[in-house]
């Protein structure tokens, strides 16, 4: 039975490419798509994720998001990201449209219809989790889990403390980590180790199908950004290694903490506070994950590429 997942994402890069790998697993069923701010503006984060499922070919709901954090003004990435928040490939405009529906009002519907619990795959800030946590929590007993990439059990890459995901919204991160629903936190001290090499880009360019091609073009901005700017031997790959944990959990190795947000600190707004040790009687509720077999996690893409390569797709 495949898990029935929902993915709220601010694309950017790698959330693009989280969506292909979600899309293309049998062991997940990607039943609908939100959008958050961040990497971009909500307009140009919801115009990139109908982008790119309008590439695959898929025929999914996407709603927008909260424009704005709960509390905060806006953070966005264009240094990382480029001005579209997508910038790299050229891509058709989107034909699949947007829904009606808000973010919240989309994940509601699709877990109310559900008859399992549905997992939520949050690869952006958290600010529409927690809308939706706050608005309907009689939902969380059919939440199964939430796996998410954000925060580190050390250190940060947006400050010295805190990870981007985490610091745009740690008012909404706070809520969704203490919801009492199971956390699977992929955070920097595994994606920093999910590293893309150029050598991996043209392993996937080489494929030469449209979706492989697509992905090696995201990759070379990516890559060439990374270079730049830190000295990590490739592009880590952040948000598929929050889809890929629940497609091969065998491939990664993790350990529960208790895990809170710091919302008020002066130099660590944004921190994720992991407590590996359960002090003073805090429940561990999160799976902190902490490495991955490097090359495995290559493979896993590089099949899910293969598999829509050889499906076509639309144009
Ligand atoms: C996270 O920040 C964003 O720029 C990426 O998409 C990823 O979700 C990494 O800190
Ligand atoms: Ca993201």
């Amino acid at each position: 039975m495949p898990i029935p997942i929902i993915m709220d994402c601010d694309p950017g890069h790698d959330d693009a490419i989280a969506l292909v790998l979600a899309y293309a697993a049998p062991e997940l069923e990607l039943l609908a798509v939100t959008t958050s701010a961040g990497n971009q503006t909500i307009d140009k984060t919801t115009r990139n994720a109908r982008t790119i499922l309008s590439f695959l070919g898929a025929d999914i709901p996407v709603a927008r998001g909260a424009s704005r954090p709960l509390f905060r003004e806006l953070i966005i990435a264009p240094q990382v990201h480029g001005e579209s928040g997508l910038d790299g490939p050229t891509l058709p405009d989107p034909t699949l449209p947007e829904s009606t529906l808000s973010a919240v009002e989309l994940t509601a519907k699709t877990i109310k219809e559900s008859p399992q619990p549905v997992t939520l795959v949050p690869t952006g800030a958290l600010t529409n989790v927690a809308a939706l946590l706050l608005s309907h929590p009689e939902l969380k007993a059919n939440i199964g889990r939430i796996s998410l990439m954000g925060g580190a059990a050390v250190g940060g890459n947006w400050t010295p403390a805190a990870e981007f995901n985490i610091l745009v919204d740690p008012e909404a991160a706070h809520i969704v980590f203490n919801a009492g629903i199971p956390v699977t936190m992929c955070g920097l001290d595994v994606t920093h180790k999910a590293l893309v090499t150029r050598a991996d880009t043209e392993r996937f360019r080489a494929h030469g199908g449209r979706v492989s091609t697509m992905v090696a073009e995201l990759m070379d901005f990516f890559v060439r950004f990374h270079e730049e700017n830190f000295e990590l031997g490739g592009s880590p790959l952040h948000d598929p290694c929050a889809v890929a944990w629940l497609i091969a959990p065998e491939i990664f190795s993790s350990r529960r903490a208790h895990v809170d947000v710091e919302c008020r600190g002066a130099l660590t707004v944004g921190a994720t506070v992991v407590d590996f040790e359960g002090r003073n009687g805090a429940v561990k509720n999160v799976d902190v994950v902490l490495d991955l077999d490097r090359n495995r996690f290559i493979d896993l893409l590089d099949d899910a590429l293969l598999r829509l390569d050889s499906q076509g797709g639309a144009s």
